[in-house]
């Protein structure tokens, strides 16, 4: 590759307003540019793409389809490990960024640059993902963020800036609300949303219907999984990015998937955001209810204190580290059992899970049953219970009975009175 005297920078490039002149700008400080467009989903195929990156001034556009990738690798790990930010949050924008740094610096080593860039502005999560990922990964680069520096502080300049300089830009996109999307989802902030106590006007949501346009009939769909990762639909086996893409079809038209949340950010604002992800939700519902009978109740508990560990790790630019490897593997191991169906009903707004089965499954019929057939021995349980209750009966014999008002005066209902006796029986 014949190399000039120029420093060479691969940028992350959108083709969108920031990026265009983000590229230009880094040219006009002498750099070489290379525009790595990296599709993770939902990215509308743009045939001006690479034409727009020139006429910004890149020395030329590389375009990654990590859709297959960021499926594997990033979205089912994370769905295994039920990571849901603050609850809520399946954490598209999130997971889909250390895999945009991780191509960044495999671009930046091709291309024999130095340092890798971004569009992000100096308020959001993504710059602390982006960096610290790349800072991870290859701390011989160099990170440059012109929108966290420069003077084009509004949209406004910035199209001045673009015009003075004859970029090309689409200035008729709409602009009132910030996007970010990807196959696990749809981030949608600013416009009127900024203000958390107006309600999202419909025309935030471009995934999933309304429930009130959402069919009457309910939907059903069979989910099948190996080892915790989805693998099939309605007995149709299927890769990882078309399942997610027919799970979107599916649950969207239902109207499923739609969050509304202020969230925390890393950086130490509270933001509104609107998140769309019929597929994330589907998905996550599905696999829970399939865990519900291939994993033992201490599994669950462990697993519940964990996945909010794993959400915070994913939207605190935390995936490159060792801490992440032990949650991952945590979560590997525990999902061995996890293989068999779920069968989701999808109606108004809500996916249902109704039926679940699977060769390693806990529950069984013969212990549950209230009918014919009962295994369960009723006679161990009255044994089982005098010991349980044991350190029960101890405590409450020797300090809670003694109480003033017995031991469960609770909010002015008066307790039964102890009775007057200073010996207590013997505690069995
Ligand atoms: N708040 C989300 C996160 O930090 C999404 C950020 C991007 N949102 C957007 N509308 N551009 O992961």
């Amino acid at each position: 590759m014949a190399k000039s005297d120029k420093k060479r920078v691969v940028l992350a490039y959108s083709g969108g307003l920031d990026t265009s002149v983000v590229t230009r700008w880094l040219v006009e400080r002498g750099w070489e540019v290379v525009c790595l467009n990296v599709d993770v989903g939902f990215l509308e195929r743009d045939p001006g793409l690479e034409e727009r990156a020139l006429a910004a001034g890149a020395e030329r556009l590389v375009v990654s389809d990590a859709k297959d990738t960021f499926a594997r690798s990033f979205i089912f790990p994370a769905m295994m490990a039920g990571a849901l930010y603050e609850g809520t949050y399946p954490l598209a924008t999130a997971l889909a960024r250390p895999l945009i740094a991780k191509l960044l610096v495999d671009v930046a080593r091709q291309e024999g640059a130095t340092a890798v860039a971004h569009g992000c502005t100096g308020k959001g999560n993504d710059q602390v993902r982006f960096d610290v990922s790349t800072a991870a990964l290859a701390p011989e680069l160099q990170i440059l963020a012109p929108v966290r520096e420069w003077e084009l502080t509004t949209r406004a300049s910035e199209i001045v800036y673009a015009r003075a300089h004859k970029i090309p830009i689409n200035v008729s996109e709409d602009k009132s609300y910030s996007v970010d999307e990807n196959l696990w989802g749809r981030s949608v902030e600013a416009g009127s949303l900024e203000d958390p106590w107006n309600e999202p006007q419909e025309d935030v949501w471009e995934w999933t219907k309304s429930i009130a346009d959402a069919p009457d009939q309910p939907g059903y769909v069979e989910v099948g999984f190996e080892k915790g990762v989805p693998i099939s639909l309605n007995g149709e086996q299927l890769d990882p990015v078309s399942l997610i893409l027919r799970m979107h079809e599916l649950a969207g038209a239902h109207g499923i998937g739609r969050m509304d949340m202020v969230e925390n950010r890393l950086v130490g604002i509270k933001s509104r955001e609107v998140y769309e992800a019929p597929a994330a939700v589907a998905l996550m519902e599905a696999h829970r209810g399939l865990e519900s009978i291939t994993l033992g109740k201490q599994q669950l508990r462990l697993k519940h204190r964990l996945m909010q560990d794993y959400a915070d790790l994913i939207y605190d630019g935390l995936w490159f580290t060792a801490h992440h490897q032990d949650l991952a593997s945590f979560t590997r191991s525990m999902q061995r059992h996890v293989s068999g169906d779920v069968r989701l009903r999808l109606h108004k707004g809500v996916a249902t899970v109704v039926g679940r089965r699977s060769p390693n499954s806990l529950y069984q019929l013969s212990l549950a049953t209230y009918d014919e057939g009962d295994m369960y021995d009723v006679s161990a349980a009255p044994g089982f219970i005098q010991i349980w209750g044991l350190p029960v009966r101890v405590q409450a014999n020797v300090q809670l009975l003694k109480q003033p008002g017995g031991p469960f005066d609770i909010d002015g209902i008066p307790a039964t009175e102890s009775p007057a006796t200073t010996e207590s029986p013997p505690i069995t």
